[in-house]
């Protein structure tokens, strides 16, 4: 059984996969985190925290000195009464006071994993893959009850985690701070990753060793953003790719979000997560009730590697949804980088022709062809096509697409409204700002108040219509600026910080009425690249535009930042033009195709103008990749070598039966009379043969363990692609 309760002990003891995440009630009912970690038959809970009297860690009870919240270990700390450490969750009474305390009241255990009203989250297709405990715990004093919600999944060492806030009391409550979950571990002597970033370089690498005092990756953006991601781990000092333990935490939510690391007095570390308090509250009137969304939590012993192994298939099979889930992807050719705004029919119809001659399966049209959009200073809001660029509509162009052998897809960007716009000027009070003061523009547009039913609903129909306007089978749904001046007229003053969070709920409805309305449109998150890669979009969308700097050499860095979370099924990845536009930078066609091949795969760039040699190589490079798109998209990923470490990258991609496997090679600058590298693989059956094409016969414990030497190349930005497959010696 997963989820087990030992009334004698009073121990909740959850086994997820291979681990353990054990809990037990203290004292009248506080609910301490007892462990987390490889799989154990039992923990004796009394031993695994202190019990001493400690100097200024004040007392519940003034007959026993030795038990003080502050040095209790905990799974959803309160503010107020004796623990000194950041609180999961605060309300305020109507009494003004901040003070409560939640003790354990009843629980739940079943097969299974509830959705999550409203909001994103992990899901189980047979109630057999996963139970679910509830824990409720009240403060008598006003009638609240917060159940926290825990589901552990049989085949991953997953642990999922939220909280649901019921006002049962006849006072009006005010949320200032509902986290999804905390847990503390009782040592700091791990160092602790995430994933800042900012536009063109999202998702970089930083790993510190944790110190004392308050450690944070947030954001107060209104959306995940590039310049922060919401995941953390704590990782064991001695853990790298390949072995030793981690722990990570990732937020199923796409706006503000905290993840936090505590480290105490007493060298103990808390772990926080869930929506940033920052400008955050909810009123919480009597009979009301306020869901958190979800973190996944996943324990690895075998290193980050094992770690992202699991995110990668819970968030490939149990995150994502709809149609395209398991299926392949298709290649496109997306016209951004080769026209921009400046574009008719011809020019695009011509740049289709070359991609069908390629092999190219989907053509996607991008920013510019509604209202007056020349620029991006205007007509956002507007979505109705402009037939001075496409004299015979969308449905004109999609047509004559069609006849190519290209599917269709089209750009568009739902949540925001050009201050130049018929929208804007009909609706001045639909976008999100405070009374009185200045909106301030970014790119030059405002964001559509999305808290709004009624935004929501007139957003549904009109990319509805627009949709249905054509055959469309892809969409782009972008998102190209931040929050400012978060407010909404149509939220009483009581309820403005609720803005922000409701914009959330709004956009998550109008997603699933738009991805369940055209169940045959794979759908794919953007907001200025990759601002918003995070699990929330993942639920709707299976695929995010990664980043907008499409240079092979700082994709490296981004692709392999992002592959700590994201499957690769989920990481569009394009070959575009040199010199480089976001760069400069020039690197070859090869090592171009071998990053992007490295993800969802496309095109980015105006193909008509190529020469006849690099035609064909595109051609052969589309070929190649449907030989290996399945592995790509779905096999096990390994990263080898970091980018982040050295001057090298390198990663590999393994099938489920170990039959075949594919690697990629990185290297950024050369150097003249280098050393020799060898690369060891992962993965590989140690007792099969593998032929890797042009290098020969070799077995997979020597490609494992001695490891394959590099041939030199010499050149700058060079890349190696080997295919690797099982063969009888
Ligand atoms: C964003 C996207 C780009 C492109 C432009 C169009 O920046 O990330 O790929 O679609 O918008 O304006």
């Amino acid at each position: 059984m997963a989820v087990t309760y030992n009334p004698q002990t009073k121990q909740f003891h959850l086994r997820a996969g291979k681990a353990s995440y054990v809990m037990q009630l203290f004292r009248s009912g506080y609910l301490a985190h007892i462990y987390w970690g490889k799989a154990v038959r039992d923990v004796r809970g009394e031993r695994r925290f202190s019990r001493l009297d400690r100097a200024f860690s004040p007392n519940l009870a003034p007959s026993d000195r030795t038990f003080s919240l502050d040095t209790l270990p905990q799974e959803y700390p309160a503010y107020g009464n004796t623990d000194f450490r950041s609180p999961a969750y605060q309300v305020q009474l109507e009494n003004g006071s901040t003070v409560t305390d939640l003790r354990y009241k009843t629980h739940r255990i079943y097969k299974g994993k509830p959705r999550l009203n409203g909001l994103p989250a992990t899901y189980v297709e047979h109630e057999q893959e996963a139970e679910t405990l509830e824990i409720v715990l009240g403060d008598a004093l006003i009638g609240l009850e917060v159940t926290l919600q825990y589901t552990a999944y049989e085949k991953w060492n997953v642990i999922t985690r939220a909280a649901r806030f019921e006002n049962k009391g006849g006072e009006r409550l005010k949320l200032l701070r509902a986290l999804s979950m905390s847990v503390d571990f009782p040592t700091a002597d791990y160092d602790w990753i995430h994933l800042p970033g900012a536009w063109g370089r999202e998702r970089w690498i930083e790993r510190r060793p944790l110190v004392t005092g308050v450690q944070a990756a947030e954001s107060r953006r209104g959306a995940s953003s590039h310049q922060q991601n919401p995941f953390i781990a704590l990782v064991a000092k001695n853990a790298d790719e390949h072995q030793g333990e981690v722990y990570g935490f990732s937020f199923v939510y796409s706006g503000n979000f905290l993840a936090q690391v505590e480290v105490d007095q007493f060298h103990t570390a808390r772990v926080s997560m869930g929506i940033n308090p920052f400008d955050f509250t909810w009123l919480l009137q009597p009979g009301e009730s306020f869901q958190t969304p979800e973190v996944v939590m996943v324990y690895s012993d075998q290193g980050l590697n094992g770690m992202s192994q699991t995110y990668h298939e819970l968030y490939r099979t149990r995150l994502a949804r709809g149609a395209f889930r398991d299926r392949e992807r298709p290649i496109l050719i997306n016209n951004w980088e080769a026209t921009y705004f400046d574009f008719n029919e011809e020019k695009l119809v011509n740049i289709a022709k070359t991609a069908a001659k390629l092999g190219i399966e989907l053509f996607v049209l991008d920013d510019g062809w509604f209202g007056e959009r020349d620029d991006d200073r205007r007509s956002l809001g507007d979505w109705i096509v402009n037939r001075r660029k496409l004299p015979n509509g969308l449905d004109g162009l999609a047509k004559q697409v069609n006849e190519l052998g290209l599917q269709f897809g089209l750009w568009v960007e739902p949540e925001m409204v050009s201050p130049n716009s018929e929208l804007y000027r009909k609706h001045p009070d639909w976008c999100l700002h405070v009374p009185n003061r200045p909106r301030s523009e970014g790119r030059n547009q405002l964001v559509l108040d999305y808290s709004r039913e009624d935004v929501c609903d007139y957003i549904i129909e009109t990319i509805s219509n627009v949709l249905a306007s054509a055959p469309i089978t892809y969409v782009k749904w972008d998102m190209n600026r931040h929050m400012t001046e978060i407010g909404s007229a149509a939220l009483p003053p009581e309820r403005q910080r609720e803005t922000a969070h409701r914009y959330m709920l709004g956009l998550y409805r109008v997603m699933d009425e738009m991805t369940s309305r055209f169940p045959h449109i794979l759908f794919e998150s953007c907001s200025g690249g990759g601002g918003r890669f995070d699990p929330g979009m993942l639920y709707y969308m299976p695929q995010t535009w990664t980043s907008d700097n499409t240079d092979a050499v700082s994709r490296l860095k981004i692709q392999y930042g992002t592959s700590l979370v994201y499957p690769i099924s989920a990481m569009g990845a394009h070959v575009s033009a040199v010199p480089n536009h976001q760069v400069g930078r020039v690197a070859s066609l090869k090592t171009r195709g071998h990053v992007a091949m490295s993800g969802n795969f496309g095109y980015e760039l105006d193909i008509t103008k190529l020469t006849e040699t690099e035609k064909q190589m595109i051609k052969q490079q589309v070929a190649f990749y449907k030989d290996v798109r399945r592995l790509v998209q779905f096999g096990t990923f390994y990263r080898l070598l970091s980018p982040f470490e050295g001057n090298e990258a390198a990663w590999m991609f393994v099938s489920a039966d170990r039959s075949e496997a594919l690697v990629a090679y990185f290297r950024v600058l050369a150097e003249a009379n280098a050393p020799l590298s060898y690369l060891r693989l992962k993965g590989l059956d140690p007792n099969q043969d593998y032929e890797i094409e042009g290098l020969g016969v070799y077995g997979g414990d020597e490609l494992m363990y001695a490891g394959v030497a590099l041939p030199y190349r010499s050149g700058d930005f060079i890349s190696m692609m080997w295919r690797l497959k099982a063969v009888q010696r």
